[in-house]
């Protein structure tokens, strides 16, 4: 086992461990933001540097910190490495800059997004953004399209984070969507275009972080915080079965997979992961085709949990009872924010 701290909190972990998931292990505010590691997606992370951190001390044995902040879900840790996340001002100064970079082309369309409420980039842009943008030019604007007949593409606000390629190539037969150009030209296309048709094709709603992939058969039916959602599963043939159903009284108005405290799609009993197929997703949308099961618990800073008081509460006495006060720079500048349960 390696020894690491990570803000002032040290863990024990297996080799081959990444800062992330070291993090993660030990949970509560320290764990970095991850807008394209998604942990059921191999060779994912890497591509928009929202978890990067700041090495203090390399290892035991190199004792020298590490130049640059590191992206930490790419970085493995090595004995005796001492990291710091919410603990370092420069580091949250260098996420206010990614955060700044992620937004010059995205769209402030948050009233009229469906993805609003449960948006990585709205909650992440709320905790490390700033109130103005440097940037002068025009954003790049697309029309939205369809790939394929449930899925909507607004690529005006695609941040480029390749999970939903990984979908498409890790899930689904026949890939005939990934990134086409490069640079400032770059967006997510489906090949001369063709429709993504496949029974797994879905789950790529499911990882995108912002409101780029949207479901046909949910748009614009209502806001996510007017939903009740609940866990509740049926026999399926080619996926596990296990959903979340986002209710409106009797009626269902959409079902996904069930998401865990960092956004990701849960595992089953078994370790495998619980991806939904497009029949569980798109055609199921009575009561009576599923057994509920109770409802949901969103774990996540959004105002889907926003009565959830006792995770806010645990939150907040990690933070004083590790760091003696609040996080540097956090909403020093920005006000009081979910953290605050007097905001909430
Ligand atoms: S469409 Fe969504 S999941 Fe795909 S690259 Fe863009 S932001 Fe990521
Ligand atoms: S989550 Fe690590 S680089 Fe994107």
């Amino acid at each position: 086992m390696l020894k690491v701290t990570i803000d002032d909190i040290p863990v024990e972990v297996p080799e081959g461990t990444t800062i992330l998931q070291a993090a993660r292990m030990i949970g509560g505010d320290i764990v970095p933001p991850a807008m394209c590691y998604h942990s059921k997606l191999k060779t994912s992370g890497g591509y928009c540097r929202t978890c990067i951190v700041k090495v203090e001390q390399g290892s035991a044995k190199d004792p020298r910190p590490m130049p640059k902040p590191v992206a930490s879900c790419r970085t493995t840790v090595m004995d005796g490495m001492v990291v710091r996340n919410i603990t370092s001002p420069e580091n949250l100064e260098a996420r206010a800059g990614v955060v700044e970079f992620l937004l010059l082309n995205h769209p402030l369309d948050c009233p009229v997004c469906d993805q609003a409420g449960e948006c990585h980039l709205q909650d992440l842009s709320y905790e490390n953004g700033k109130a103005e943008t440097r940037y002068d030019f025009d954003k790049r604007e697309y029309e939205p399209t369809d790939i394929g007949d449930k899925i909507k593409l607004h690529m005006n606000r695609c941040i480029l984070c390749y999970r939903c390629v990984k979908v498409a190539d890790q899930l689904t037969d026949g890939r005939c969507h990934g990134v086409i150009n490069r640079g400032e030209a770059a967006e997510i296309s489906t090949y001369i275009e063709k429709a993504i048709d496949n029974d797994f094709s879905g789950n790529m709603i499911d990882v995108c972080p912002v409101g780029a992939l949207t479901d046909k058969t949910f748009r614009f039916k209502s806001r996510v915080w007017y939903t009740n959602p609940v866990d509740a599963h049926r026999n399926c043939d080619k996926c596990c079965g296990k959903v979340r159903l986002w209710n409106q009284g009797e009626e269902v108005l959409r079902v996904t997979a069930r998401k865990d405290e960092f956004g990701e799609v849960m595992d089953n009993e078994d370790g495998s992961t619980a991806w939904i197929c497009n029949e569980c997703r798109y055609d199921k949308k009575n009561l009576s085709d599923w057994t509920i099961e109770g409802p949901a618990k969103i774990n996540r800073h959004s105002v889907i949990s926003a009565n959830h008081y006792d995770t806010l509460k645990n939150i907040q006495k990690t933070t004083i009872k590790m760091m003696g006060s609040k996080p540097h720079g956090v909403k020093s500048e920005l006000g009081a924010g979910p953290l605050d349960p007097n905001n909430q």
